[in-house]
């Protein structure tokens, strides 16, 4: 498999600092040919396989190009259809009435940019390592920041009402987890929420296939220091912060196919095999398998999902911020 490091054209820019690593983190400062002003390129990309990934956070497996920007679009309004809603914390009227809100590893901003337009009086920001959606499809009390949650959140202590983030599963270590948690209940106000939602990386009652997909989702993630069931994990890392008041736990099951006659069933279905789709970097080389074998699989995987009745389970997870003595 062949790795493409994504660089700038250097022919039309002038490099304005000394050294140029060929891959890393850091910022390098590119100033064009007769402007004055400067802008920067962050060498964090990198495509393989015709799919371009962010280097910033090694063990996400998921690209961040056009293609996963529409299936995380799409899965939006999958799972918000599956939910029943946007979330689960018992904050209607209080969005109703302005809150502030922040999407933590908001994807494209779907749920950041549905919500700012459903709750016209709340204030909402999205943050991802990914590019911001285009400034012109966002609603006045909406805004997108891009920055990395492992860099910690760029926001002073008690700014937000509500802090939602959903499936982050893929992207940070245990002790990450721990950490982030620590951050979010940092920037939350006390009696603010936050709520957390994830999936399990795992097919239940899955055909042949699919056990292969799940079982390589699994060991992908662990050889990459991810715990696969981190959803077990959460609500222990939220109480042992000792800083909410309560927290509640919500599991769904959500079928795969068409064995439970409703059309959802065939939408998770496909965009789980999207996700599957997302992961093929990743998980034909556990496989040992190449581009061809691994397309062949997905499409077995969707028959499968009826005929096994196959399913996937989801947790929600959430809790209001208590007053500590800290915040007395
Ligand atoms: C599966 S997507 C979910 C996006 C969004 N929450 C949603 O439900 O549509 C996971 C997101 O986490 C983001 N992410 C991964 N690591 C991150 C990090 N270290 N800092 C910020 N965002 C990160 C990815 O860029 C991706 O957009």
């Amino acid at each position: 498999m062949g790795n493409l490091i994504i660089k700038p054209k250097k022919r039309k820019l002038l490099l304005n600092q000394t050294s140029q690593s060929s891959f890393s983190n850091r910022p390098i400062i590119f100033r064009r040919e007769g402007e004055r002003e400067s802008f920067e390129v962050f060498q964090t990309y990198q495509m393989i396989d015709g799919r371009v990934f962010r280097m910033d956070n090694k063990r996400y497996p998921m690209p961040c190009d056009a293609p996963e920007k529409k299936r995380l679009h799409m899965q939006h309004y999958i799972f918000k259809e599956v939910w029943n809603g946007n979330f689960s914390s018992p904050i209607h009227e209080r969005l109703k009435q302005g809150m502030r809100v922040l999407d933590s590893g908001c994807g494209v901003g779907s749920w950041t940019l549905d919500m700012a337009n459903e709750y016209p009086a709340s204030t909402f920001v999205g943050v991802d390592v990914i590019e911001v959606a285009p400034i012109n499809i966002r609603p006045s009390n909406a805004e997108l920041l891009q920055f990395n949650l492992l860099n910690g959140i760029l926001f002073p202590n008690e700014t937000f009402d509500f802090i939602y983030q959903r499936f982050l599963w893929a992207a940070f270590t245990e002790s990450q987890w721990i950490t982030l948690v620590d951050e979010l209940i940092r920037v939350t106000k006390t009696g603010g929420w936050i709520e957390l939602t994830e999936f399990q990386a795992k097919i239940y009652n899955p055909g042949p296939i699919a056990k292969k997909l799940s079982d390589a989702a699994q060991q992908h993630l662990s050889l990459n220091g991810i715990n696969p069931k981190i959803h077990l994990q959460i609500p222990k890392i939220m109480a042992d912060t000792n800083k909410f008041t309560s927290i509640e736990s919500i599991e769904k099951i959500i079928p795969l196919g068409n064995w439970q006659e409703t059309s959802r069933g065939i939408k998770v279905l496909e965009t789980i095999a999207g996700g599957l789709k997302s992961l093929q970097v990743a998980l034909k080389m556990v496989l040992g398998v190449d581009n061809y074998e691994y397309e062949k699989m997905l499409k077995q995987f969707i028959v499968e999902g009826s005929k096994y009745k196959m399913y996937i389970k989801v947790f929600c997870f959430y809790g209001m911020k208590a007053e500590t003595s800290e915040t007395q």
